[in-house]
């Protein structure tokens, strides 16, 4: 199979079928596997742009510890108010510019649609590390690759996805990312918090899906449960957060409830909806989901600069 990643943007895990997801997880296995020097060989002399105008602990640093690690380098914006937007220069300026000195560029936007519009503008692959309420699209690869390697398989899963399903956007490219391979999915979220209705009309025939407002309803069915934080800085009034904050907490005794192996993943941060206990269960994968971020993120830059290691 060509490498579907080489120049590719990655906007939309909508835009990658079955296979291509499949792909970058065998050469993410490949990358577990690789010494340290046989890592550093995969991209020396590529640079790495990662231009965050939101905060980010997990994407930017397993990006730019991901590069680091393949040989790469990395320069970076953290920070608007750091960057000569603060004296006015727009995105589309921004992303021209630093085109010139990058190999590949992630960009994290509160704007729906800025990653799309950075990739129409360069010719340098972009990289999605969150647009606005949209889409996050390498948090669902490694989340669909951590039930891979956690799980064993990733077909005919049951999972339920909890939480703030309305601005959280890892849960839009989790869902279609998961339609790939024959799902059950249970959408768990207080009322105000749905599911957008875009998704479900999406979805389909690609997925069974079904909407819950109680965990405890179908807890004792999933193999997983994909927990997500209430998206605090989105809702559009302080009000509604009131109304829906500590909704719903994730606790031993709940756990209790569900079978032995159930994993308990989120894309993290947490605030309070996973109590702290539960971090010392063995359900608790979601350490381990961030740890393969790196990996899957070390995986997919190879590809996207067609540097892959000898079979
Ligand atoms: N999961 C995730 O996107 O985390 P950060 O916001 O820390 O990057």
């Amino acid at each position: 199979m060509i490498n579907p990643f080489y120049g590719r943007d990655i906007i939309s895990i909508r835009d990658f079928s079955k296979l291509d997801l499949e792909y970058l997880f065998r050469m993410s296995d490949k990358i577990q596997k690789l010494s340290h020097d046989e890592l550093k060989v995969l991209a020396p002399g590529k640079l790495l742009g990662t231009l965050f105008f939101e905060p980010s602990t997990r994407t930017r640093l397993s990006f730019e510890a991901a590069m680091l690690s393949i040989g790469g380098g990395t320069v970076s914006i953290v920070e608007a108010r750091t960057t000569s937007i603060e004296k006015g220069e727009n995105l589309n300026d921004t992303v021209k510019t630093v085109e010139s000195y990058v190999d590949i560029m992630v960009l994290r936007h509160h704007m729906e649609g800025a990653a799309r519009f950075a990739a129409q503008i360069t010719q340098k692959p972009v990289i999605n590390g969150g647009s606005g309420i949209e889409e996050h699209p390498t948090q669902a690869m490694l989340d669909i690759y951590t039930l891979l390697k956690l799980r064993g398989r990733i077909t005919n899963l049951k999972i339920a996805v909890i939480g703030d399903l309305k601005y959280g956007r890892t849960v839009y490219s989790l869902l279609y990312g998961l339609a790939n391979f024959n799902p059950q999915i249970f959408l768990v979220s207080p009322p105000d918090l749905m599911v957008r209705d875009e998704a479900l009309i999406d979805l389909e025939g690609k997925a069974k899906l079904s909407q819950h407002e109680n965990i405890e309803e179908i807890i004792q069915d999933v193999d997983a449960i994909y927990v997500t934080r209430i998206q605090k800085e989105r809702l559009p009034d302080p009000l509604e957060y009131e109304k829906v904050k500590g909704s719903y907490v994730i606790d031993n005794k709940l756990l209790s409830k569900g079978r032995e192996d159930l994993m308990v993943l989120h894309p993290l941060p947490r605030a309070t909806e996973i109590k702290s206990e539960v971090d010392k269960t063995p359900n608790a994968k979601y350490f381990i989901q961030a740890q393969y971020g790196k990996i899957v993120r070390a995986a997919l830059i190879s590809l996207m600069l067609n540097e892959q290691p000898p079979n």
